[in-house]
């Protein structure tokens, strides 16, 4: 396939879209974004994320430039020229170039780029492997319902995981509540209850998270959408993260101590099995 952007109109390949150095995302981090993963072809939950992109920039006061039904449209034709079966939507928003200047630009035109790219096909249930994760301080913004591309407590944060041998850390505010990691949202079984924290601003409502709480609900697996801090985490019997592109991940190891003996735990690998119907349900059978 080949990686392909979308630029007021235009369709290049990647490596060759180009966006102003005035532009306000570049210049001061002035813009949103949305990740939407692709299985044989389809956006998956496209209409939620952009439901999402909506409320993103609604929050930061940037109007859209484009209806929603252009947009879809939009992202089909960039899916079919690229030729991808296995990858992601990437959608950007800024409030366009201007000068560079603190306050909003009086009449800047927001900038919407959308590209799309290639990812691994996902891995059989089989061959996925419990993670390693680390905690660390959430050291974000209090408005973290926004998917803002002022990523850097979040970049930070994720380095510093990677360098402890870990793919995620998991993030908590003052009180040692258990927030969300720094791309995903966390589960923890706790007392035989799943627990998530509750769509607050100190959270991005994931989509994944979503998806999850509503298969939960249809298994009838008893849940709460309630804060839980790090001393909980340490007696859960299962942790799981969840999102766009890391789908149900099983979490085998946090700071050092194992969960569940490193095995994938049994309410997990149902909804591992649950979320693969989904995808299954919405990209692959009767799509039109
Ligand atoms: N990240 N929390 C944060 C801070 C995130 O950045 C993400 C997604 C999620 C999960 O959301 P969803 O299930 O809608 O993907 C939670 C994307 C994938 C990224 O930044 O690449």
């Amino acid at each position: 396939m080949q990686n392909l952007a979308w630029i007021d109109g235009t369709i290049n390949d990647i490596s060759k879209a180009k966006i102003s150095i005035e532009d306000r995302g570049y210049l001061l981090g002035d813009g949103v974004y949305e990740v939407i993963r692709i299985y044989n072809s389809h956006p998956f939950y496209l209409n939620a994320h952009l439901k999402r992109l909506q409320i993103s920039a609604g929050a930061i006061r940037i109007d859209i430039p484009y209806a929603m039904e252009d947009i879809k449209t939009t992202i089909q034709g960039l899916i079919e020229a690229s030729g991808c079966s296995d990858g992601y939507i990437y959608i950007q928003l800024t409030r366009g170039r201007a000068k560079r200047d603190h306050l909003f630009p009086a009449g800047a035109k927001p900038k919407m780029v959308i590209y799309v790219r290639e990812l691994d096909p996902i891995p059989e249930i089989d061959a996925i492997k419990p993670q390693h994760c680390i905690t660390l301080a959430d050291e974000r913004w209090m408005n973290c319902y926004i998917k803002t591309i002022n990523l850097l407590p979040n970049l930070l944060a994720r380095q510093q995981a990677a360098e402890a041998g870990a793919i995620e850390a998991i993030l908590y505010r003052p009180g040692e509540v258990v927030t969300e990691g720094t791309r995903s949202n966390v589960f923890a079984v706790i007392d035989g209850r799943v627990m998530t924290h509750p769509e607050t601003n100190l959270i991005l409502s994931g989509i994944t998270r979503r998806i999850v709480l509503d298969i939960l609900e249809n298994l009838s697996i008893p849940f709460s959408e309630e804060p839980f801090t790090l001393r909980d985490l340490e007696k859960a019997s299962e942790v799981w993260i969840t999102s766009s592109t890391m789908e149900v991940n099983p979490v085998g190891e946090i700071d050092g101590r194992s969960i569940n003996g490193f095995a994938i735990g049994s309410i997990c690998l149902r909804l591992m099995k649950e979320f693969r119907k989904q995808i299954a349900e919405n990209c692959f059978e009767d799509v039109t």
